[in-house]
């Protein structure tokens, strides 16, 4: 293997990856390219490339310094058709793709229908790619989503609130979960379990007569809208609610050490596995250990178990 490119999305820890990647590559004597704007830049062929200094300094960056892009495009065959010749014209010998849900379906096309090799590493702040227990990103999501709620408590004690904060994560409620048991909420809605908005209300109510005076309900974004949750709230039980929407500052940011060391230990490992000539296959730290398993298997949908983490927050709050 001669040459390589890396394609990226964008959450905190994707520079620490693509640092890893690059200077591996770079130690086994493999040129990389980067990809730039994602699978748009794959169909358009906007490359550049990418050596030992061009990645110095960013490993603390947030974001991608390669951009990126949702493409629509590249669910099209005749697009797909074209990235694949950008590859082979720039005589790219494999692919690692670095991202959440869509990148890893895009890399499996290409490794299932074009044979292009090609490697995942999971990044994603929503932590919802299968087989894989942490992806890079989650955990600068969850500090930034929690730093915010410590900060929002303040409020709701001194003013004895309501508040109703809405974290990010698609269908997944992962961000919420976490940030719910370790803020101490009182509340978490899940886009995984069933919720009783009435009954949840009519308990802040009689938790209200009893002399409890200020709540945070978490809502995962999948769920539901916060202000819904929290006009409903109002309604039931008179009490003065608060709505805040965290959104993207929690894909942002400077990454965690969790986050670098994970980023640094998949992406140089990725490359590994391109020396032993392995392709189709998706990274992740097991037992503490790097590890693979196939880009089919890690784009089904994930399997989670949340009972016993969502009964800890109701027993602890
Ligand atoms: O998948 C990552 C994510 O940040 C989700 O948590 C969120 O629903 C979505 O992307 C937001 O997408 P966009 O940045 O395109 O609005």
């Amino acid at each position: 293997m001669k040459r390589i490119a890396i394609l990226t999305r964008d959450c905190a820890g994707i520079n620490t990856a693509i640092r890893a990647v690059v200077r591996t590559a770079y130690h086994y004597g493999i040129d990389v390219l980067g990809v730039v704007k994602g699978y748009e830049g794959l169909i358009s062929g906007d490359f550049i490339p990418l050596d030992r200094r061009s990645v110095s300094g960013i490993l603390n960056l947030g974001g991608s310094i390669l951009k990126t892009a949702r493409s629509k495009r590249f669910k099209d065959k005749e697009f797909q058709k074209l990235a694949v010749r950008n590859i082979r014209e720039n005589s790219i010998d494999g692919l690692i793709v670095i991202g959440g849900n869509g990148s890893l379906t895009g890399a499996h096309i290409l490794v299932e229908d074009y044979g292009i090799p090609t490697i995942g590493v999971p990044a994603t702040i929503d932590n919802d790619i299968n087989g894989v227990d942490l992806t890079i990103g989650a955990d600068t999501a969850v500090n930034v989503a929690l730093d915010a709620i410590d900060k929002i408590r303040d409020t709701a004690l001194s003013l004895e609130r309501v508040f109703v904060v809405e974290v990010m994560g698609r269908d997944s409620g992962y961000i919420a979960l976490q940030v719910a048991l370790a803020g101490g909420c009182e509340e978490v809605l899940l886009p995984e379990r069933e919720h009783d908005i009435v009954k949840m209300s009519e308990e802040i109510k009689a938790g209200n007569a009893m002399g409890k005076v200020s709540w945070i309900v978490i809502v995962a974004e999948g769920k539901a809208r916060a202000s819904v949750i929290a006009e409903t709230i109002t309604e039931i039980t008179g009490l003065e609610t608060r709505v805040a929407v965290l959104g993207h500052i929690q894909r942002g940011g400077r990454p965690t050490a969790l986050d670098r060391i994970l980023a640094s230990r998949l992406g140089s490992y990725a490359v590994d596995l391109f020396k032993d000539r392995k392709t189709g296959l998706c990274v992740h730290l097991e037992n503490d250990r790097e590890a693979a398993f196939p880009l089919s298997k890690a784009i089904e949908p994930k399997k989670v178990d949340i009972e016993a983490q969502y009964r800890l927050i109701k027993l602890l709050t």
